[in-house]
């Protein structure tokens, strides 16, 4: 018998997983970048799938939000560090209002990670590194680039690299000036942990500004 939509959702699991190491937040560090680290540590040792993709969310001009995966590059004082390109609707988003949240679920261990703040882009020899250590295939596609616009035919895709990779052949210092480096800075930082026992752990960093000082507050779930 074939199943509605509502029973089918309902039916599966949520929090299935959990995290082997309890969170106790009366011993987490003093900044966010230190305990994103010991999760992200975790989650590599227990083999998250690609723990590294975090949602990054903007609003248009609009405001009309919007958001899609990027890869996570860094994260140092500056930021959480991704690389996009310019032309792209998020990059058109970001020049227009240049505030951001990235977010993640890992759902072997129960975990969310979110933070918030504004975007800054790094130094331009920053973004020319990003691009350059590229592979060529990589570097082509990026050059060729007209990011969510309408794709006539898959054939018009192919034919762009190939003459982007045409161009890297001949110079093969090329780079894209729309490739930009970005940092989110953020306001606040929020890890959220499961047990076993669904019980909720929210723990939030926050600072004023570019104050380095964080507090840090439980949540309720
Ligand atoms: C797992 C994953 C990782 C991605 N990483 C990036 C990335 O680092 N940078 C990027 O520009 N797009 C990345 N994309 C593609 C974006 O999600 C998105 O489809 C594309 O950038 C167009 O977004 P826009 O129309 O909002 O500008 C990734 C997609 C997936 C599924």
């Amino acid at each position: 018998m074939l199943m509605d939509m509502k029973t089918k959702l309902a039916q599966l699991q949520v929090f299935s997983g959990y995290a082997p190491t309890p969170f106790d937040t009366a011993v987490a560090p003093g900044t966010p970048q230190e305990l994103f680290e010991q999760w992200l540590d975790q989650a590599i040792a227990l083999q998250v799938m690609e723990p590294h993709v975090m949602t990054l969310s903007t609003v248009d001009r609009e405001n009309m939000p919007d958001a899609r995966a990027v890869v996570l590059l860094d994260v140092t004082t500056q930021g959480w560090h991704f690389a996009i390109n310019m032309r792209s609707p998020k990059g058109q988003q970001l020049d227009h209002h240049p505030y951001a949240a990235l977010t993640c679920y890992w759902p072997e261990l129960a975990q969310q990670i979110r933070l918030r703040g504004p975007v800054v882009p790094l130094s331009a020899d920053a973004s020319i590194a990003d691009f350059s250590r590229r592979p060529e295939r990589s570097r082509a596609a990026i050059l060729a680039a007209r990011q969510s616009e309408i794709l006539e035919s898959p054939r018009d895709l192919e034919t762009a690299i190939q003459g982007q990779l045409y161009r890297l052949s001949a110079e093969p210092g090329l780079i894209s000036p729309h490739w930009v480096l970005f940092a989110l800075a953020p306001r606040e930082v929020e890890f959220w942990q499961a047990d076993s026992n669904r019980h909720f752990t929210r723990l939030r960093y926050r600072r004023d500004g570019d104050d380095q000082r964080w507090e840090r507050n439980l949540l309720w779930p």
